[in-house]
């Protein structure tokens, strides 16, 4: 990563084999442009974390790059494949190597949290149910959850839904997985929770993550690197080091957010 002077905040990280790869993306919804020409690239093992204030498009990259939308312009490749160009079982078997957590978590609350987990392999496994349970338990067990695997979403803590969403989203071992806002509503402690969680399994698993978040404390705990994305700008404002960014910074949007000071 050589480091040439530079006049923006966007260092343009090069990235050997990317994981996932976004190429001069333009979203637009009728005559709306939401951003344009966001590229960056992830690199195997990364927690890679977009930012940006509510309403820049952080939740509309991240259904863009796990092929919910379509760019208006602009290519994504996912562990090297074309997601355009990705149809019919191709498609289903690129995104069978990649897990989403949602807002909300989404749990079905008529399902105990086993059940939850178990789904995603009753529909892209032909494992037996004894090996589908056994297969959830242990995602259960990766994110601290085995003693509640009977219990129904109703009856947990939103701390536990995240952990359960995220055992859900790893059920058939993505590579990537993808997470819209997890510490959303969380206490302090119980966010700074989930961060440990994310870089243990980002560690010890070697899996992925592309993290949507707006948290400060969050980015700074948990990302080898981010991207920030601005409602003004409509596109990118930095990408790099979120440490750097904090301390070298130069567009005041950037410095702001860092410094958490009032732009
Ligand atoms: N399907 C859609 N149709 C039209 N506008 C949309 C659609 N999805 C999102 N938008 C608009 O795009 C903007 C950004 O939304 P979103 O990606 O959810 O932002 P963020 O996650 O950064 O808060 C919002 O103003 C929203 O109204
Ligand atoms: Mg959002």
């Amino acid at each position: 990563m050589a480091d040439a002077p530079e006049a923006t905040d966007i260092h343009r990280t090069r990235v050997e084999n990317p994981v996932v790869e976004a190429r001069g993306l333009t979203m637009a919804f009728g005559s709306t442009v939401l951003f344009r020409d966001v590229t960056f690239q992830v690199a195997g093992g990364e927690v890679f974390v977009i930012l940006g204030g509510s309403g820049c498009g952080k939740s509309t990259l991240l259904k863009l790059l796990i092929g919910l939308y379509r760019p208006s312009e602009g290519a994504i490749h996912i562990l090297g494949e074309d997601m355009e160009a990705a149809q019919g079982a191709a498609r289903r078997q690129l995104l069978s190597r990649i897990g989403v957590m949602w807002q909300s978590g989404a749990l079905f609350g008529s399902m105990t949290l086993l059940e939850n987990v178990m789904l995603p392999l009753e529909e892209h496994t032909r494992l037996p149910r004894a090996a589908r349970e056994e297969v959830a338990r242990v995602k259960l067990g990766l994110v601290g959850l085995s003693d509640a695997a009977n219990r129904l979403p109703a009856e947990i803590s939103g701390g536990m839904a995240k952990r359960a969403g995220i055992a859900r989203a790893m059920a058939l071992d993505p590579s990537v997985l993808f997470l819209d806002e997890p510490s959303a509503g969380l206490d302090p402690i119980t966010s700074a929770g989930l961060d440990q969680l994310i870089k243990d399994l980002a560690r010890d698993l070697g899996t992925t993550f592309v993290v949507v978040t707006h948290e400060l404390q969050s980015i700074l705990a948990i990302g080898d690197r981010c991207i920030m994305l601005d409602k003004q700008a409509k596109g990118m404002i930095a990408e790099g080091d979120p440490r750097r960014l904090r301390d070298h910074a130069t567009h005041p949007t950037v410095r702001a957010f860092f410094r958490r000071e009032a732009a």
